[in-house]
């Protein structure tokens, strides 16, 4: 069977570069044969993580999110870079996702994870990643070596929110297609 892909942006905005971006990487590991699913983080009933909410039963969205991620095999992650580090946003749905129910199989677990970061600057959001691969690595996950961060994101998305550059599509596109060929031989 096809691996499951989910496909998500550490933003809430909008118009955010790198929900534009994960977009692309999901389109591309459409092409590669896998199944796909964009998740919005501000679609998600999500407030910011307290254990006395929790206390009251998981929020809807975070219920959702954790259990898309075990149902899937393989995780797109682009990730904003605020400060030089991971944002909020992306920080607060991790936190939600990794809480499990009695004997529940951790959200994140064995789950390969593909990284992309992208920003105007000159960097593309670099830094932050490291941060983000050390929390995913931390429960769990199976981050990819290789990632990208894409600099000047703002002079490489057409008015589609397509990539308009041809080399960054080709590095999206092949970070996609070794996600999608790691998730079928875990999907196995
Ligand atoms: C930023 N931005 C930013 N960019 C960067 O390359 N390195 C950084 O450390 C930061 N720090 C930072 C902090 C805060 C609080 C904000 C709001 C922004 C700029 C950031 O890359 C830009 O706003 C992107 O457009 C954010 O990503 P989305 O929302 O477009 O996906």
């Amino acid at each position: 069977t096809a691996p499951k892909i989910i496909a998500l942006a550490g933003s809430l905005r909008k118009d955010s570069f790198n929900q534009k971006l994960i977009n692309e990487a999901a389109r591309f590991a459409l092409e590669s044969g896998a199944e796909v699913e964009v998740i919005k983080l501000s679609d998600l009933d999500l407030p910011l993580f307290d254990e006395d909410i929790e206390a009251q039963g998981t929020p809807a969205g975070a219920q959702l999110l954790k259990d898309k991620l075990r149902a899937a095999d393989g995780i797109l992650l682009a990730s904003p870079e605020y400060n030089g580090s991971i944002t909020a946003p992306l920080k607060n749905a991790i936190d939600w996702a990794s809480r499990t129910e009695q004997g529940a199989v951790p959200a994140f677990r064995n789950k390969v994870t593909a990284l992309y970061a992208s920003s105007p600057g000159g960097l593309g959001g670099l830094r932050g990643l490291n941060h983000v691969r050390d929390i995913l690595s931390g429960i769990g996950s199976l981050v990819l070596a290789d990632q990208l961060a894409v600099p000047a994101i703002h002079t490489k998305l057409d008015e589609q929110g397509r990539i308009s550059d041809a080399d960054t599509a080709e590095q999206v596109a092949s970070l996609a297609q070794q996600l999608v060929s790691v998730a079928s031989k875990l999907n196995k």
